[in-house]
């Protein structure tokens, strides 16, 4: 008894000390900015990037993204790769900075097909949408969580979807890479614990409520989500689509 009890007081400890690292979380206030990219929101919300997400340093976004367990590489591809891609980027000293809303601009990372947000062409391409979602969401398997046949399934659906409704769907080779580098992103991300299979309550937090899911039970993956780790599990989700019933 005495062992499952000083057990049960270290699991508290430790849960409240990788909690506490992270800055409290708040809701975005009316002159603050938020892309479409629910991660990055839900750092701003915790403090873990500028609150008002504007003018964040590439060296900001790094350090930010390195110290919650995603890879160097990976990290250092997305920032460094945004202004390659389009993003609009500003200048500060010898460095470039740019804004949660920088990350709107159509084309550039964001793209058509998005699991939560409408395409462009209907007007808003960065807000939540909780239509959207739900039908996201009831991809879940059996046991109640998304997994790679999940992304799969969503990605084709919402690319049909696309090219149904919106005579300006464009989903070439960038489109379709950087759509499933962040299907593969989430799963490894918060599906690491799970083998590769998200809690649907952990996704209700990340995209509902642009929280990371620390109260939910979730702590950050021990070893970092990198480039090859999202590489693989992006041509899990790609080779599960291929064998979808047309
Ligand atoms: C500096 C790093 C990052 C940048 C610049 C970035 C940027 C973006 C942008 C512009 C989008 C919108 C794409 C669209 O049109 O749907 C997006 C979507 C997304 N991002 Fe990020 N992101 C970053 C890091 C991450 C990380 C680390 C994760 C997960 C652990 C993540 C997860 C997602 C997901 C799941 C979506 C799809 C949302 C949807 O389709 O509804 N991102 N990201």
């Amino acid at each position: 008894m005495f062992y499952q009890i000083a057990f049960a007081l270290v699991l508290a400890a430790t849960t409240t000390a990788q909690a506490a690292t992270v800055p409290q979380w708040q809701k975005p206030g009316p002159t603050d900015v938020r892309s479409p990219c629910p991660l990055l929101n839900a750092m701003a919300n915790h403090g873990l990037l500028p609150r008002d997400g504007k003018n964040i340093k590439a060296t900001q976004y790094i350090s930010a993204l390195t110290s919650i367990s995603i890879g160097l590489d990976l990290a250092s591809a997305l920032v460094v790769g945004s202004p390659a891609v389009g993003v609009p980027t500003h200048l500060s000293g010898l460095t470039f900075t740019f804004g949660l809303d920088d990350l709107r601009t159509h084309g550039a990372i964001e793209h058509d097909a998005s699991l939560t947000r409408n395409d462009a062409y209907f007007g808003d391409n960065y807000s939540f949408n909780h239509t959207l979602y739900d039908q996201f969401i009831s991809t879940q398997n059996a046991a109640g969580r998304l997994d790679v046949n999940s992304m799969a399934k969503i990605r084709a659906l919402r690319l049909k979807q696309s090219k149904a409704t919106n005579p300006d769907n464009k989903f070439g080779f960038k489109e379709s890479t950087l759509a499933h580098g962040e299907a593969s992103l989430i799963l490894n991300y918060f599906g690491y614990a799970n083998g590769l299979e998200i809690p649907t309550n952990y996704l209700d937090a990340v995209f509902v409520d642009e929280r990371l899911p620390y109260n939910e039970g979730w702590v950050p993956p021990t070893s970092s989500v990198n480039l090859l780790k999202v590489s693989a599990v992006s041509k899990q989700i790609s080779d599960a689509e291929a064998k979808l019933p047309q």
